[in-house]
């Protein structure tokens, strides 16, 4: 059976002709959780590659739990376990669209279009700041997410390295490149998402809601604080637990597709040139950069009772992955899916999730990327300038370097 599990494999290349097999022969299969790195061996779980069951396992959170043992592969210390669980990532309905009801109300439209022209400008001055020649990651799309989300928090941008610290913390760890590892006592490595190694975190959440209190303004934190429904709010806690979310789930993704779209346009010359030619289709063209380089590759559920996914029966308790990045090249659903259409519809791609859980800052990415492509394609026909690497992780589909020149 192809092994879709190992984080290495996915530093190479995202593992397109193994997805494709198992797609067609074991579209839910066993896959073996083996020692890598600072990462231990795991029970395993079942790969969902298909687009239909993707969609099911993610439309259907009775059977597919995101809370009895969280969304990440890596199973949880079973001790940090109620802490994670406070997440809303990490819960099932009810509870989990309680907290969603009382949270949307700060992800309006006209919060996050005001923010699009300082995004469009921090874009040009990066890419002109680059000077015609410059590796994208480093110089431009690391730090250009990680400033648009410290003003939709309302976070000085200044205190944005810290964002960076925590999320390399969590969400690097898979990559010794970006890792902090940190050991007990006894030399093994400590979970980096245990809360002890994040009290910094949410010392820091903890303030700025105390200080939006105090001084509120139009960001989502100030809309966290005072967020009500039914004369209910958002516990000190919930709050917290939030910013923390935000922080993980608004920075790697967008700082994901930013490379990874430049890079499905450098690969397909004729359709770069084409959007060049008519930047109108750019709105389709993002979503199809979203569908074939998904920022996030894979979702993990648990199974809360015996099940068939299928034809493959599945036992209560069972780990179960969703590959997103199979799902949108799945030939069943997509005509040609290894052909980048730039105007390519429908095209409902899995990039956001599906079901109760669906992404919810879509809108603020798609934002982002809008205002960095509509720079980006007017800069002089950028080409490759070397190689370009990956990150070593089978949760996000981060490019780590892309040297550039224009
Ligand atoms: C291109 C960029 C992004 C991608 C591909 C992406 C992808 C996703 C996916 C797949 C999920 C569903 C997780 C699941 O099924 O368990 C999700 C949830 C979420 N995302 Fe995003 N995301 C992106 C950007 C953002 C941004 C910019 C923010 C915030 C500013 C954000 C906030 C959230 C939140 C709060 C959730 C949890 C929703 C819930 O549990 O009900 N995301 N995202």
């Amino acid at each position: 059976m192809p092994d879709v599990f190992d984080p290495r494999v996915f530093a190479r290349a995202v593992p397109h002709d193994d997805l494709r097999v198992l797609r067609d022969t074991a579209p839910v299969s066993w896959q073996d959780e083996h020692e890598v790195g600072i990462w231990p061996a795991g029970p395993g779980f079942w790969a969902v590659t298909r687009y239909d069951d993707v969609r099911h396992v993610l439309r259907s959170p009775a059977d597919y739990s995101s809370s009895l043992g969280a969304t990440q592969i890596r199973d949880p210390d079973a001790a940090d376990l109620p802490f994670i669980r406070r997440m809303i990532l990490n819960m099932d309905p009810p509870e989990q669209v309680r907290l969603r009801t009382l949270v949307t109300g700060a992800f309006t439209r006209r919060r996050l279009e005001r923010f699009a022209a300082t995004i469009q400008e921090r874009a040009a001055a990066l890419l002109a700041g680059a000077g015609g020649r410059c590796d994208l990651p480093r110089d431009v799309t690391d730090d250009l997410p990680l400033q648009n989300l410290s003003d939709l928090l309302g976070v000085p941008v200044a205190d944005r390295a810290l964002l960076l610290e925590w999320t390399n913390r969590v969400i690097g760890y898979q990559d010794p490149e970006h890792a902090t590892v940190v050991t007990d006592a006894d030399g093994r490595p400590v979970n980096p998402r245990s809360p002890a190694m994040l009290a910094d975190m949410f010392g820091y959440a903890h303030e700025l809601a105390e200080r939006k209190r105090r001084e509120p303004a139009d960001d989502v934190m100030t809309a966290l604080v005072a967020a009500e429904v039914d004369g209910e709010r958002l516990t000190d806690t919930e709050l917290e637990m939030f910013f923390f979310l935000l922080v993980i789930a608004g920075n790697d993704t967008v700082r994901s597709a930013l490379p990874g779209g430049v890079l499905t346009l450098l690969q397909n010359p004729d359709a770069y040139r084409r959007l060049r030619a008519e930047p109108d289709l750019l709105p389709s063209a993002i979503e199809e950069m979203l569908r074939v380089h998904p920022p996030v590759l894979t979702f993990r559920r648990t199974a809360t009772r015996d099940l068939v996914l299928a034809g493959q029966p599945i036992a209560a308790g069972d780990k179960v992955v969703v590959y997103h990045v199979s799902a949108n090249h799945d030939e069943r659903r997509f005509p040609d899916p290894f052909r980048f259409d730039p105007a390519r519809t429908p095209n409902d791609h899995l990039a956001f999730g599906q079901g109760p859980h669906l992404c919810m800052g879509a809108a603020f990415a798609r934002l982002q990327m809008r205002a960095f492509f509509t720079e980006f394609l007017a800069l002089p026909p950028v080409e490759l300038d070397g190689e370009s690497k990956r990150l070593t992780s089978n949760f996000i589909n981060g490019v780590t370097r892309l040297p550039l020149r224009w």
